[in-house]
């Protein structure tokens, strides 16, 4: 009925934190404007990738090389701007640290300690922006534990676990935001003629066991033999389904609803794999715990993993419980 439908759309994003935490303390008001800033960053990237076909200079490459090593795509460094420019004026946010930045960046006059930092992958997949398929960003809210002078941001080499709060953002079919301050994982749906988030669904949990496993085999004879042989049982064994888009998000958001396990173990080329811990498997991790789920380097909890530097990689085996497991039975039995 019509009330019912009122009040869904008004259950938005910043109302739906503030609820959380209220019941929760802390600090409510500082992180519902918080994501109220990170929802701002999602509205203004998805409004740019749906007509990016259609703008000059969108598309395509910058013929600049990351920290990374990866060529950068324009929408990888526009949506980098877009967070620096919604944390400018948040007040909140003292310090970023991208995928795609070298060094942090510092909002000084944001920075009495006690205010935050976000960590973020601004466009995760970016692989996939030039054939319009789903890409994501990823985000991760830490507590700014100090200055730095150094700007290495040598006091956010900490584990997951001190994540205050983490999300994503998929821009598929609809933009969707899922994220958790600890209390449960929730999605909320992009209405654009709104411009509002609205309430998709609340406590979310992973199912213990799925069908899906997602790993790029074309990385097969690169793994250690452990992960070999677990391909080799997941293609004998009735009821697995091979899943795999290039773009991180999307393949985490079909194993957080549909059950089944994400790898991306190391090579011989990158022993560490490819993702990187603190904008990509930590933020990840938080949310599946949060589900019920686990993630692992495979040997390790990524959430107590100590990064060395800002842009340090592991491997990924992230998904439902029991399908984790699996994997490291098998890594279990070579270790
Ligand atoms: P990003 O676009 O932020 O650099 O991340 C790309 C990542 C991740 O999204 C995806 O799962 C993975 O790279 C795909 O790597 P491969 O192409 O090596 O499979
Ligand atoms: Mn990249
Ligand atoms: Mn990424
Ligand atoms: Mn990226």
């Amino acid at each position: 009925d019509h009330e019912r439908a009122l009040d869904r759309d008004c259950t938005t994003l910043s109302r739906h934190v503030l609820e959380q935490l209220n019941s929760f303390g802390g600090d409510a008001q500082d992180l519902s404007a918080l994501m109220n800033r990170i929802a701002l960053a999602g509205k203004l990237i998805s409004r740019r990738l749906c007509r990016a076909g259609l703008m000059a200079d969108t598309l395509g490459f910058t013929g600049e090389t990351n920290v990374q090593g990866e060529s950068v795509k324009r929408m990888d460094l526009y949506a980098n701007q877009v967070f620096i420019s919604a944390f400018k004026q948040s007040g909140l946010v003292c310090r970023l640290a991208s995928e795609e930045m070298e060094h942090p960046y510092y909002i000084p006059e944001n920075c009495p300690i006690g205010r935050y930092t976000l960590l973020y992958d601004p466009i995760d997949g970016s692989s996939n922006v030039d054939i319009n398929l789903n890409v994501g960003s990823i985000f991760s809210i830490r507590q700014q534990e100090g200055i730095d002078e150094t700007g290495e941001a040598l006091d956010l080499l900490q584990p997951g676990r001190k994540q205050l709060a983490a999300g994503y953002i998929l821009y598929g079919p609809s933009t969707l935001l899922v994220y958790s301050i600890g209390k449960g994982v929730h999605a909320f749906i992009l209405d654009p003629s709104l411009g509002e988030f609205v309430l998709f669904a609340e406590d979310i949990t992973i199912p213990t066991h799925g069908p899906v496993y997602s790993v790029n085999e074309g990385n097969f004879w690169q793994w250690e033999e452990s992960y070999r042989d677990y391909i080799r049982y997941v293609h004998r064994h009735e009821g697995y389904t091979g899943r795999y888009s290039g773009a991180l998000v999307g393949d985490i958001h079909r194993i957080l609803f549909q059950g089944g396990v994400f790898l991306y173990p190391g090579t011989t080329k990158d022993p560490l794999g490819k993702l990187r811990l603190l904008y990509e498997s930590a933020p990840l991790a938080f949310l599946m715990e949060q589900a019920g789920g686990r993630a692992s380097t495979g040997t390790q909890d990524i959430m107590d993993v100590v990064p060395e530097k800002l842009h340090a990689r592991t491997p990924l085996v992230i998904g439902s419980k029991d399908n984790v497991a699996l994997v490291e039975s098998f890594i279990g039995e070579r270790a």
